[in-house]
């Protein structure tokens, strides 16, 4: 399967799935690395290893539907099976989803769909969870709304800070990416409703 990556930031999760595809059994490769921002290790990390990268920003279009629809249109030309968003702090719009629905897959650092948005590990600090953890979903129209593929429980501990539970969880939803984005490349999936089925 040819897996675009969306990223924003440091990238680790993007490194995790490198590292996998690296062997051939695992059964997907990623053909390109796109951004919403410049200047990030994402991208150094992408172009370390020899991938096409690309930067998509917002404030250089007209409007957020222009920027949409340049970003479709670019993912598009790579062809993709399936679509990452690892650490992507953009929310797509219409066109990208009239595209990719479906195949669009986001991962998110909470139990969804408890704590939604981008401070996952903070919010659930400030709840009082003691459980957390990371959630692979198919992205929709909403913010962390779309179905569920998987999701791996992490705890909290007394003694925790935002960064402490943050790379707890990362370190967790890593494994579970490269876990899912295999299975899903290899076995396929079906969608009926809210629920996702991998294939076997
Ligand atoms: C992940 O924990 C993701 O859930 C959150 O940002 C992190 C991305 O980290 N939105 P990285 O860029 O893959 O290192």
């Amino acid at each position: 399967a040819r897996l675009v990556v969306l990223v924003s930031g440091s990238g680790s999760n993007l490194q995790a799935l490198l590292d996998a595809c690296a062997d051939p059994a695992y059964g997907a490769q990623v053909v390109a690395v796109g951004a919403d921002r410049a200047g990030i290790l994402g991208l150094d990390i992408a172009e370390s290893a020899g991938l096409p990268t690309f930067v998509a920003r917002v404030a250089d279009f007209t409007d957020r539907a222009a920027w949409d629809k340049h970003l479709a249109d670019t993912v598009g030309g790579h062809e993709p099976d399936l679509i990452i968003g690892a650490g992507f702090l953009k929310l797509v719009g219409p066109a990208f989803l009239a595209s990719f629905g479906g195949r669009y897959i986001n991962t998110h650092n909470a139990l969804l769909p408890a704590f939604p948005g981008i401070h996952g590990p903070r919010d659930a600090l400030a709840y009082g969870v003691k459980i957390t953890g990371a959630t692979l979903h198919f992205v929709d129209e909403g913010i962390d709304t779309g179905q569920i593929i998987a999701q791996v429980a992490v705890p909290v501990l007394d003694s925790d800070t935002e960064e402490t539970l943050t790379e707890r969880i990362k370190e967790a939803e890593r494994a579970q990416l490269v876990d899912y984005v295999g299975r899903l490349a290899r076995y396929g999936w079906t969608i009926s409703g809210r629920k996702v089925v991998l294939g076997v």
